[in-house]
């Protein structure tokens, strides 16, 4: 146990690490999109205690939205800013052509929305989150709750095990399934076919909009790695 305490402490500081060099993309006076989870709450931390003055943040969650205003940065909506400067966000898994697969939190539908209002996309993770394919974690598939069961039906004919997240609410009053099982070997094909069955409002798959930049945490410092390379760089 004390070692399994000692990892997720490393990795929440790789966490960390990666999120405070997210700082560095963010522009003085523009607004910029905020994502949601552990990694998000370490970026909204060092926001707040950065000197960059901002126009405003557009959140990906009401969770987030709290972090940001209880931080004194302005919140906005897409309807009242201009189009995000740049979106920083966790993700679950990211592929060598930055391919992610987000939504563990539950927020992955305003996610996708604020990632693609955006000019560019930095994903902030530890390294454990880097794969060589996507697909060992769950697809999270957000759901209108009348349409659960003819839903998950569906999945199942697309190969997928979906499994009902438990006394989970989205932001936007819907449910989550997590599917496992799917083949993401196309992985642009499956966040199209899912999206493609009515009921479904969004999932968790980003390959038509892959992130511009993942900044790594590791051992030994920051990795930063660029879509189609997938070459390492130290910060
Ligand atoms: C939230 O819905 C998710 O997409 C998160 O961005 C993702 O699960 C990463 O979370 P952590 O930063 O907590 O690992």
């Amino acid at each position: 146990m004390v070692e399994q305490d000692t990892t997720d402490a490393m990795r929440d500081g790789m966490k960390r690490a990666a999120a405070e060099a997210a700082l560095e993309y963010v522009a003085p006076d523009s607004v910029i999109g905020v994502g949601t989870g552990s990694t998000a709450e370490h970026f909204i931390d060092a926001l707040g205690s950065s000197e960059i003055p901002l126009e405003g943040a557009v959140p990906s969650s009401d969770a987030t939205a709290h972090a940001l205003a209880a931080r004194g940065i302005r919140v906005l909506t897409l309807e009242e800013g201009p189009r995000p400067e740049v979106y920083v966000d966790g993700a679950d898994e990211a592929d060598p052509e930055l391919r992610l697969i987000k939504g563990a939190g539950g927020a992955l539908t305003r996610e996708k929305v604020v990632a693609n209002a955006s000019r560019a996309f930095v994903c902030i993770c530890d390294e454990s989150k880097l794969v060589d394919a996507l697909g060992a974690v769950p697809v999270p598939v957000e759901v209108v709750p009348m349409a659960v069961p003819f839903v998950a039906s569906m999945i199942e004919g697309l190969g997928g095990r979906p499994r009902l997240r438990e006394d989970f609410t989205t932001d936007n009053g819907n449910r989550i399934l997590d599917v496992e099982g799917l083949s993401l070997t196309d992985p642009l094909a499956i966040e199209l076919a899912l999206d493609a069955v009515p009921g479904v409002v969004e999932n968790g798959v980003f390959a038509m909009r892959p992130a511009d930049i993942v900044l790594a945490g590791a051992r030994d410092g920051v990795r930063t790695i660029r879509a189609k390379t997938g070459d390492g760089e130290d910060v």
